[in-house]
């Protein structure tokens, strides 16, 4: 999709980190950007900083993601580009042991269910309330497309590591829902696509001790890096721009392939 001044866009999770990069690169092409994110204080700041607008959205409430597309097209009409980068991380075994007694402790059904309704649902709750407003805008080209939707899974989704069950499960979900949609979407015009990341350098990394991070970037092949944010901006880019990729997944990872720990 040819992206214009007159181009709408929505990028949830776009206070922060691979969202933030995003919003930014859309903004510098001219695109109407709104951040859906539930930092506020961060969301209104980087909306200041690209011109564009914020809604205070959890993507867990059906009342608050629909008002927040009432707020984005109210200010700058329907949206042709949806990125959901909304998302938590969370690690704990599916049954592990305390440090201290060795006493068996099992993962908490509440958190697992936490991530999913976050990573997972969030993502799919954005995408229907995205597309059901898609469908009603004329197409822009020869083609018919009518807009572009671009997801955040992981490549924990393909190499979930210890601890990792609940988020590789809600990323694979992300993963997996991609060909299906794209395949409901495809007599309307809209093209769906999922970008599994590798460790990317954001604000969700900040917790991670130094000799971890160090640890992490000596283990990408090549770039031998963590991932930028900026990288990622740049691979939903091609994916919004790239009129002929749809129903793909695809990784970003400087070719790591994650072991069990
Ligand atoms: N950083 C990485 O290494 C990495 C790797 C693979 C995948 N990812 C995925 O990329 C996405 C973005 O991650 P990031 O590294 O930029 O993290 P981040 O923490 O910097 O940004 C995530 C943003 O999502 C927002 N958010 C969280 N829950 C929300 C909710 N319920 N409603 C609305 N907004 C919510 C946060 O407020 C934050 O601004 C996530 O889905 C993450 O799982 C990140």
């Amino acid at each position: 999709m040819h992206i214009t001044s007159s181009t709408a866009a929505i990028v949830t999770g776009g206070a922060s980190g691979l969202g933030l990069a995003t919003a930014r690169a859309l903004a510098a092409l001219g695109a109407k950007v709104t951040i859906f994110d539930r930092n506020e204080q961060a969301g209104e700041d980087a909306a200041r900083e690209i011109g564009g607008l914020f809604a205070c959205v959890d993507v867990t409430s059906d009342d608050s993601v629909a008002e927040g597309f009432a707020k984005a097209r109210a200010a700058h009409g329907q949206e042709r580009i949806l990125v959901n980068c909304a998302g938590i991380v969370a690690g704990a075994r599916t049954v592990g042991r305390d440090k201290a007694t060795g006493a068996p402790r099992a993962h908490r059904l509440a958190d697992f269910q936490r991530v999913i309704d976050i990573n997972l649902v969030g993502t799919f709750r954005c995408i229907v309330g995205s597309a059901a407003g898609m469908v009603t805008l004329d197409p822009i080209d020869a083609d018919g497309q009518r807009g572009v939707i671009v997801n955040t899974a992981s490549i924990a989704a393909q190499d979930g590591q210890i601890g990792q069950a609940a988020y590789a499960a809600s990323k694979a979900g992300v993963a997996g829902l991609t060909l299906p949609v794209a395949r409901d979407l495809m007599s309307e015009g809209i093209r769906v696509n999922t970008i599994l990341p590798g460790i990317c350098e954001t604000p969700m990394m900040k917790d991670l001790p130094e000799a971890t991070v160090a640890a992490l970037a000596a283990n990408v092949p090549f770039p031998k890096r963590l991932g930028r944010a900026e990288d990622y901006a740049q691979a939903a880019l091609f994916l919004i721009q790239h009129d002929y990729m749809n129903g793909e997944c695809i990784r970003m990872d400087g070719a790591i392939r994650m072991g069990p720990r």
